[in-house]
């Protein structure tokens, strides 16, 4: 759909003029005016509490911002997604992640096939290949059963089994031991195998295309480990390997027995890949189903987006919120701080799903952008970041729109440490908010001198989302939840999500650099004066 330029809506054009009326207007001013605002501005959907009154906005805001996404067609561009349109069109691909959760027996029709069918028979597949090895059943090649997982892989092969591992950690099986290697630094694969017996080590080589070169030089990194610890030849490959993949030619040339390859489609986006069989570490780890439930979870999510009105859309108010703060307050980053130690890695799997997902300066049908689009997304659990950066948020110069992400019930629960936390949280929340005033730190007593630094402007915004607990239901909730988000921002910045152009640049260079590093003979170098520079002291200083 061929849409105006974004400045050209008529929305964009009232929520400037909005923009310029409230933007002097401070939080205690409009929870002051509704006192009824702290319960009128959340919504509950899919179990999750969200509360954002805390934004500045007021009704009007949201007629605006509804009025813009209706404007840019984010209701027929959910319904294009759903229905498995090529709306990735820059790579000519469907977009069905949610395909992925969808319940046995509903249909999706891709090119005329339902693969709601091909997604479970893989699921089903995962799950056997699971039991096998949870149970014992499944031996290495001197026949000690699996005790070591090893998940090789990077960016959307790593993040999301990384932050479902760590998030789900509870849940799992802790006779299992599970490493995950990324980075084509040797340091992290010597430091993933550290104390790993070969015999019991198993390594899920899980790369989407199967040739990203830190992947497949971790993987046969992994494979001459491997030989090397069994004193075995090439037959101890299938026994150790498994591999994750749309590239069964490229599996079966590494070695891996297309057997143990379990795969996925090139409709599912690297980033929006944990729930396929790139979650075969997390099923693992977690038991099938548990996986399942994680599934259920982003259902229940995929289904409030597509039905709820835009008014009472939760993925859609918080993209709306984001695209508020981004293109009117001139936000440039987007905090998300999550009040549960096993949430650690969710701001990192976050940084690759909105950043390579919106980090876009062109538009689907190929104009430059006159509007700032993703923000800068990053965070630290709390109470962590409290000692740490929140001195910025409360008291630097730039406005940090904050996602605060609590459970109600502790996961382990140890004396006061729960109620503690939460105290934390909504104390945070109602800080940046309303901060305190010159004259309320004079009545405290405060040294004249001190009155300035001690005073807190407050007017920061925050969402908080508060959950039951951090099931694996909750956190396939959360994952769906930023999706759409990210998909509700990418829509009204009319770019396309789900290519990454961007990346290509540098890894050519990479390919290309690499023979200048290892060849005998100083190389001839064709690059700028320091990038030549540098190969130079590089080479001299690595043989000195
Ligand atoms: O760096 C870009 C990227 O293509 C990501 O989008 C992707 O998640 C990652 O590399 C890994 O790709 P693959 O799964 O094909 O190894």
């Amino acid at each position: 759909m061929s849409l105006p330029a974004l400045r050209a809506l008529p929305a964009w054009a009232s929520l400037e003029q909005h923009h310029r009326k409230i933007k002097g207007v401070h939080l205690r001013q409009l929870f002051a005016d509704d006192p009824a605002r702290g319960e009128r501005l959340t919504i509950e959907a899919a179990g999750i509490h969200f509360d954002y009154s805390k934004n500045r906005i007021t009704d009007e805001t949201l007629r605006l911002l509804t009025q813009l996404a209706r404007e840019s067609g984010l209701a027929e561009n959910i319904e294009a997604m759903f229905r498995g349109e090529r709306i990735n069109a820059t790579e000519n691909r469907s977009v069905l992640h949610v395909a992925l959760r969808a319940p046995r027996g509903t249909t999706i029709l891709h090119d005329g096939r339902d693969v709601v069918g091909d997604v479970h028979a893989v699921l089903d597949k995962m799950e056997a290949f699971t039991a096998r090895v949870r149970s014992g059943a499944w031996t290495g090649l001197t026949g000690k059963r699996i005790r070591n997982v090893v998940n090789i892989g990077i960016g959307g092969s790593d993040l999301g089994p990384v932050m479902a591992y760590e998030a789900l950690r509870f849940y799992s099986d802790r006779s299992l031991t599970m490493r995950f290697v990324s980075n084509i630094d040797g340091t992290d694969f010597a430091e993933a195998v550290q104390g790993l017996d070969p015999a019991e080590t198993m390594f899920i080589v899980s790369s989407k295309t199967f040739t990203t070169q830190e992947t497949m030089t971790n993987a046969r990194t992994a494979r001459d480990w491997l030989l090397a610890g069994l004193a075995a030849g090439e037959a101890a490959v299938a026994r150790h390997f498994v591999a994750v993949s749309t590239n069964a030619e490229e599996v079966a040339k590494f070695g891996i027995d297309t057997e143990n390859m379990f795969g996925f489609w090139d409709w599912v986006g690297g980033r929006y890949s944990m729930e396929s069989a790139i979650g075969l570490s997390t099923m693992l780890a977690i038991g099938p189903d548990h996986f399942r439930a994680m599934l259920a979870g982003s259902r229940e999510m995929d289904e409030h987006f597509r039905t709820a009105p835009f008014e009472r859309n939760l993925p859609v108010l918080m993209g709306l919120l984001t695209v508020w703060y981004t293109d009117f307050f001139g936000a440039e980053t987007q905090a998300v701080l999550p009040y549960e130690q096993y949430l650690k890695r969710l701001p990192a799997y976050l940084q690759q799903l909105t950043m390579e997902s919106n980090g876009k300066h062109v538009t689907r049908d190929g104009r430059l952008v006159d509007y700032a689009t993703s923000p800068i997304y990053w965070g630290e659990p709390g109470t962590n970041g409290q000692h740490s950066f929140y001195q910025l948020i409360h008291q630097g110069t730039r406005l940090v729109p904050c996602d605060f992400i609590v459970f109600a019930k502790a996961l382990n629960r140890l004396g006061r440490h729960h109620d503690i936390l939460a105290a934390n949280v909504f104390a945070q929340a109602e800080a940046l908010a309303f901060g305190k005033t010159a004259a309320e730190v004079e009545a405290e007593g405060a040294a004249e001198r001190l009155v300035p630094h001690r005073t807190f402007e407050g007017n920061r915004p925050s969402n908080l989302l508060l959950m039951e607990a951090l099931t694996p239901a909750a956190l396939g909730k959360l994952v769906a939840l930023y999706e759409h988000s990210t998909f509700t921002q990418g829509t009204i910045w009319q770019i396309n999500p789900f290519d990454q152009w961007g990346v290509e640049l540098g890894k050519a260079l990479a390919q290309r650099i690499v023979p200048e590093l290892e060849s005998a003979q100083d190389p001839e170098l064709g690059h700028d004066s320091s990038s030549n520079a540098l190969i130079r002291r590089y080479r001299k200083l690595r043989d000195a």
